[in-house]
C-alpha cells in the first residue's frame, strides 16, 4: 500500500513541541509540491520552483499552523479559539476546530473576505463576526479577547503558528537536498516570513544545508507597512488577504530580513494581477491574487537585474486561486470573460476553434 502523508505533526514529531499529551489534530496537513517552473526559469535565469501551499487541506498554508496552534490549544484545555482574519485564517481555524469538537469565533472585516474563503468559516461551524474595521482592528479585538476572556487566540501572534508554518522550509530542504539562494513570499503580518526563515536557520543549524536564503517578501503597494517603514492606518489592495497595515510579526520580520540580508519590496494591484495571469497561463498554477506577489517580486527582483543567472529560487505561493477567482475571470482591461455560447453542433464547434476537417 502507498504511504500516505500523516499530517506535519506526526511527520516532524521530534523537531516540534509534541508530547504524548498532545492531542494531534490533523487533517493532513504538510507535504506540499514544490513544483519546478521552466516558464519562470526561462523568463529570469534562475532555477525557479513555486512552493504550492494552496494544496494545503483549507487550500492555504494557515493549515500548518492550525495543526499546531488548536493541538496545542486542546492541550491546554481550550473549549474556544478565536482569530482576527483576513480570510484564510478564519477557514482554517473554523475546520480545524470543527475537527477537534471545539468552538472557533472569528473576527473578519467588513465586506473585505473574499466570498470563498466566508463559505468556509461558515460550512465549518464558526462564529463568524464582520468588524466595522479592517484586519487590524480585528487583531486588537481578538487580543483584548484572548487576555480577559476564556478564549485562546489563534493568530500568528501565538508562536505555535510559526512553529508549525515553519515545517514548510523543512520539506523545502529536502526536496531540493539544500536551501534555495532566495526565497519569495508574500506578507501581511509577517508571520510566514518569520516562519520560513526560523525554519530555514534550524536547517542549517542541523547541518542539513550550508544556505541561509535571502527572504524576499512583497506587500501590496496600497499596504506596504514593512517597505515604507511605517504602519498605514488605511491598507488598500484588492489581494484582501495582505490587506494589513500594522504587521504583528514587525521586529521578527526586521530581524529575519537583516540576518537573511532580506528585502521587502512593493508591488501594484495591475502587477499582482498580471503575475496571477502568468503563473496560471504558463505554468498551470492557480494562486489567489495575494498569492501572485511571489511571482511579480521574483519578476520585478530579476529585471532590476537583483538575481543572479542560475539562482535557485523559490516563491510560495501560499493559498489556492477557488479562495477568491473573481479576478481570473476578468480580461486586463477589467471586462468580464464569457465563454463563447454555440449549437450542439459538430462542425460548428470546430470551425469556431479554427480545427481542419481530417478524415
Ligand atoms: N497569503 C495569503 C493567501 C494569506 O492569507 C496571508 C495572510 C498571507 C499571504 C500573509 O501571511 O500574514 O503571515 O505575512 N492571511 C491572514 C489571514 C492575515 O487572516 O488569513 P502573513
Amino acid at each position: 500500500m502507498a504511504r500516505q502523508w500523516r499530517g506535519l505533526l506526526h511527520e516532524y514529531a521530534d523537531r516540534l513541541n509534541i508530547t504524548s499529551a498532545t492531542p494531534i489534530i490533523t487533517l493532513g496537513e504538510g507535504g506540499t509540491p514544490l513544483i519546478p517552473a521552466p516558464a519562470l526559469s526561462e523568463r529570469t535565469g534562475a532555477k525557479v520552483y513555486v512552493k504550492f501551499e494552496g494544496m494545503n487541506p483549507t487550500g492555504s498554508f494557515k493549515d500548518r499552523g492550525m495543526t499546531m496552534a488548536i493541538s496545542k490549544a486542546v492541550e491546554a484545555g481550550a473549549k474556544a479559539v478565536i482569530c482576527a482574519s483576513t480570510g484564510n485564517t478564519s477557514a482554517s481555524a473554523a475546520a480545524y476546530a470543527a475537527y477537534a469538537g471545539i468552538t472557533a469565533a472569528v473576527l473578519v472585516p467588513e465586506g473585505k473576505i473574499s466570498m470563498g474563503k466566508l463559505s468556509q468559516a461558515v460550512a465549518h461551524n464558526a462564529q463568524i463576526l464582520q468588524l466595522q474595521g479592517n484586519f487590524d482592528d480585528c487583531l486588537d479585538i481578538a487580543r483584548d479577547l484572548a487576555e480577559n476572556y476564556p478564549v485562546h487566540l489563534v493568530n500568528s501572534v501565538n508562536n505555535d503558528r510559526i512553529e508549525g508554518q515553519k515545517t514548510a522550509a523543512y520539506e523545502i530542504v529536502e526536496v531540493l537536498g539544500r536551501a534555495p539562494d532566495f526565497h519569495f513570499i508574500p506578507v501581511g503580518n509577517a508571520g510566514n516570513y518569520t516562519a520560513y526563515h526560523r525554519g530555514y536557520r534550524e536547517e542549517i543549524t542541523r547541518g542539513a544545508t550550508h544556505v541561509l536564503p535571502r527572504m524576499f517578501g512583497f506587500q501590496a503597494a496600497g499596504s506596504a507597512p514593512l517597505v515604507n517603514g511605517a504602519p498605514v492606518l488605511k491598507p488598500e489592495t484588492l489581494a484582501t488577504a495582505i490587506r494589513i497595515g500594522k504587521p504583528a510579526s514587525w521586529d521578527l520580520a526586521i530581524a529575519a530580513k537583516e540576518d537573511s540580508n532580506g528585502y521587502f519590496g512593493a508591488i501594484t494591484d495591475e502587477g499582482i494581477l498580471a503575475a496571477q495571469r502568468i503563473l496560471s497561463a504558463d505554468v498551470g498554477v492557480f494562486v489567489e491574487p495575494a498569492s501572485a506577489i511571489s511571482v511579480a517580486g521574483l519578476l520585478e527582483r530579476a529585471e532590476a537585474g537583483a538575481i543572479p543567472k542560475g539562482s535557485v529560487c523559490v516563491l510560495t505561493v501560499t493559498g489556492h486561486g477557488l479562495k477568491d477567482p473573481q479576478y481570473a475571470l476578468k480580461r486586463p482591461d477589467g471586462t468580464e470573460v464569457s465563454p463563447e455560447v454555440v449549437a450542439v453542433n459538430t462542425a460548428e464547434i470546430a470551425s469556431v476553434l479554427g480545427l481542419a476537417k481530417v478524415k
